[in-house]
């Protein structure tokens, strides 16, 4: 990754090693996948070729990622007037998350996006063969599936160009660009999905956003879809955002039912890693 980016809490310790007059010290330049070395002098640090003063490190907020840039420390968010959202690259204990207007596209609270996203694979292990990954964002599903040994290929789709220049400044995201394995779309799954074959995937990951932000990918007329493209045998897995939990409206019953209809069977509720496993029989 070309720019160093950091957080706040990387952001502190750089300030406190030049506070105390050190030379060098030692953080992590890639929201802790590596640590690095970092040459630091009265007012400065040297962050990848980037001068940052510490006046702009004293100034980082917290929540929030930032890459060092011409001289600069600027947030890794935006706002689009074309979908009228606000795109963040929000940190956690692990791997990052994406915020669409504050709507966290990954689970972060009691369990980490790594581990959910780990937790999702498993739902669909054996990984292999073809791969259907309906819902790009961070591509860590689709990261995770390109990794398994056995898989051939994975088609992944994302709608929205912004979700990707936020994916562009990832560390975690990195292979969704450089993996041959990976074919992304930008583009409506829900168009999109209707020039695929039939009888293609052997695994398909549905990980959508919330209903009021995707409601055709929770209709029957999509469901009919996945189940056209998946080989007999294949397996599906549909995770299910909980808005409803506290209100006691839950939206798995629903799915199961329409899954059904649509002809997958065993359609089983996963209340740890929140979806529906189904299968093409
Ligand atoms: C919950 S996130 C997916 C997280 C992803 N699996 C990951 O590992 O980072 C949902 C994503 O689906 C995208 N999306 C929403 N509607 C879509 C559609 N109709 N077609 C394709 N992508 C869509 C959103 O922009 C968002 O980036």
């Amino acid at each position: 990754m070309k720019y160093a980016i950091l957080t706040k809490s990387t952001a502190k310790k750089l300030v406190s090693c030049i506070s105390s007059r050190q030379k060098e010290t030692s953080v992590s330049l890639d929201l802790g996948k590596s640590t690095e070395k970092v040459v630091l002098c009265e007012d400065f640090a040297l962050l990848r070729g980037e001068n940052i003063s510490k006046k702009a490190l004293e100034k980082t907020k917290e929540d929030t990622c930032y890459i060092a840039e011409d001289g600069e420390l600027k947030s890794v968010n935006f706002f689009s007037q074309d979908t009228n959202l606000f795109y963040k690259l929000r940190p956690t204990s692990e791997w990052p998350t994406l915020t669409l207007s504050s709507v966290p596209m990954h689970r972060f609270a009691h369990v980490g996006p790594k581990r959910h996203v780990e937790m999702m694979l498993k739902e669909i292990s054996p990984i292999k063969g073809k791969v259907l990954d309906t819902c790009c964002g961070l591509g860590y599903t689709a990261i995770g599936e390109a990794n398994a040994p056995e898989v051939e290929e994975v088609i992944v789709f994302e709608i929205d160009e912004n979700v990707l220049r936020i994916a562009e400044h990832n560390p975690y995201s990195e292979e969704l660009f450089t993996n041959k394995k990976i074919k992304l779309n930008i583009e409506n799954v829900f168009e999109g999905i209707k020039k695929l074959p039939n009888n293609y995937f052997d695994r398909v990951m549905h990980d959508p956003p919330t209903v009021s932000f995707a409601k055709e990918l929770y209709f029957e007329e999509f469901y009919k879809e996945l189940f056209r493209v998946m080989k007999k045998g294949g397996v599906l897995y549909h995770y299910c955002p909980n808005p409803g939990k506290t209100k006691g409206k839950e939206l798995h019953p629903g799915i199961i039912k329409l899954l059904t209809k649509v002809g997958f069977s065993n359609c089983e509720y996963h209340e740890k890693s929140s979806g529906v496993v189904a299968r093409k029989n």
